[in-house]
């Protein structure tokens, strides 16, 4: 890998030789000798050890991605690949994970700019005046506890022939220096990283239920947030939830959605640019993502007047019953989908006491037919980690129709959704969208909902409305 050119705006002013040579002088060694290892180390070394076990004697390549562009010559915020994070503990953009395959790990980072060349002062996207100081070498390897070399060395190292492996179409670059092989073989490889992160580690759900906290003062925010709220646009709550993630130092985990009446019908509605009325409902769908990458994503029902109507209420407490008998079939060995369906059996039971089901409950629920899905849309959860959305490529006898097993960490949400212009459904129920979203971890016995400090029932929602609005 060559040294890219550097990158500068159109109008940067020219820089004379005794500018250049000033620059690069009279500087201090800011050298952090003493950066203690990230205490995720111990966590890390064994994650690798696992992989390495399972593709002995291959070369493995895993990229953490680069900056993405979000307009003319600005950047998305950078986020690294989870897999990437999760066997290194690093956090930078361009990162390459490489395994020997031998096992011997190393890390090819892009390091601070030193001050020798214009970098420093004139790239706009790597310049530490530009961005901000990233680790030395040396840093990154004391950090992370793995051996570090400039990412200019890479595209030597994978010349150099052996069988490879690539977590693929995370860094185009990378994916140009290793042709792809027509084997498969790194879809598995792929396979293979999503299955080793499915179970959650005991620093991982720590992480985890930190997420769940702060997301939990960020819901509690938006409640008391919701007077001055109301006749402003979903925008202004958003901003309340991420205010909470920032002002702890975080992130969210996806775009939060902040769906008030009939927004709350579209799954991911994240515009969130409609109106706050009274008397409508607010689905808010929401995650904080911790320093370390791990989200929480947790879905409440808010009736923005602070009472439910008696259709609300009834409407929401079939979805909380749904929810209720999901639980109940979590523990090691159960079949992840069985929720899933016990959830719809309820939901589909509920629309035909209704009067809105073409069929009977039991006809509906026959996969064949699945009348009920129209207002159901979605499955009722996924598993939860350091993706919203996590694991999604592990094998399917792992993961959708494999068994539950003891850290596991996934969400339990089914919903239903009435769209504003279904005409096959009561007026008063169209425009009205329901979901409570728990973040559940599988123990050695059960379970146990992280989410478990927001509360689940009409009656505990308004309660816990009225008391964080005091
Ligand atoms: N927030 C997206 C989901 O609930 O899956
Ligand atoms: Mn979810
Ligand atoms: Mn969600």
């Amino acid at each position: 890998m060559t040294q890219p050119p550097l990158r500068r705006g159109s109008h940067d002013l020219p820089v004379s030789r005794t500018l250049a040579e000033f620059m690069r002088t009279g500087w201090a060694d800011t050298e952090q000798a003493d950066l203690p290892a990230d205490p995720v180390v111990p966590y890390t070394r064994a994650r690798r050890e696992l992989l390495h076990a399972q593709f002995a004697g291959h070369r493995l390549v895993v990229p953490a991605g680069g900056d993405l562009r979000r307009s003319n010559d600005t950047d998305f915020r950078f986020r690294p690949h989870s897999s990437y994070t999760w066997l290194t503990a690093d956090q930078s953009s361009d990162g390459v994970l490489v395994f020997a395959p031998d096992g011997a790990a190393t890390l090819f980072l892009r390091p601070r700019s030193d001050r020798k060349d214009d970098e420093f002062y004139r790239d706009r996207r790597y310049g530490e005046l530009w961005n901000g100081r990233r680790r030395t070498l040396l840093e990154s390897a004391r950090r992370c506890g793995i051996p570090t070399r400039h990412i200019t060395e890479l595209e030597h190292e994978l010349r150099a022939p052996a069988a490879t492996l690539v977590l693929r179409d995370v860094d185009p670059r990378v994916d140009r220096l290793v042709p792809p092989n027509d084997s498969g073989a790194d879809a598995e490889f792929a396979a293979a990283l999503d299955e080793l992160r499915l179970v959650k580690d005991d620093w991982e759900v720590a992480q985890l239920e930190q997420a769940v906290a702060a997301t939990t003062r960020g819901f509690e925010d938006v409640v008391r947030a919701l007077p001055q709220a109301r006749g402003t646009s979903e925008r202004y709550l958003e901003g309340v939830f991420w205010t909470r993630a920032r002002v702890e130092g975080n992130d969210v985990g996806y775009h939060s959605i902040v769906a008030a009446g009939a927004h709350a019908a579209t799954l991911h509605w994240t515009s969130n640019d409609g109106p706050v009325r009274d008397g409508d409902l607010l689905l808010l769908d929401a995650g904080v993502e911790t320093r370390t990458l791990y989200t929480a994503d947790i879905t409440r029902v808010l009736p923005i007047s602070g009472h439910f109507t008696p259709l609300q209420r009834d409407l929401y407490e079939l979805c909380r019953r749904a929810n209720d008998v999901a639980l109940a079939c979590l523990r090691p060995g159960a079949p992840f989908r069985a929720f899933h369906r016990a959830a719809m059996a309820v939901l589909a039971q509920g629309l035909e006491d209704l009067g809105v089901l073409p069929c009977s409950a039991a006809e509906a629920l026959d996969e064949e037919f699945g009348v009920h899905r129209r207002w159901t849309l979605c499955g009722s959860g996924h598993m939860l980690g350091l993706d919203v959305h996590d694991c999604a490529a592990a094998p399917a006898n792992r993961y959708l129709d494999g068994v539950l097993r003891s850290g596991h960490v996934l969400t339990v949400e089914p919903g239903l959704y009435f769209q504003p212009d279904d005409e096959l459904i009561p007026a008063e129920l169209r425009g009205m969208g329901f979901r409570i979203e728990e973040d559940i971890l599988i123990t050695s016995d059960g379970y146990r909902v992280l989410s478990a400090d927001l509360p689940r029932t009409a009656a505990d929602v308004e309660a816990w409305m009225h008391r964080v609005a005091a």
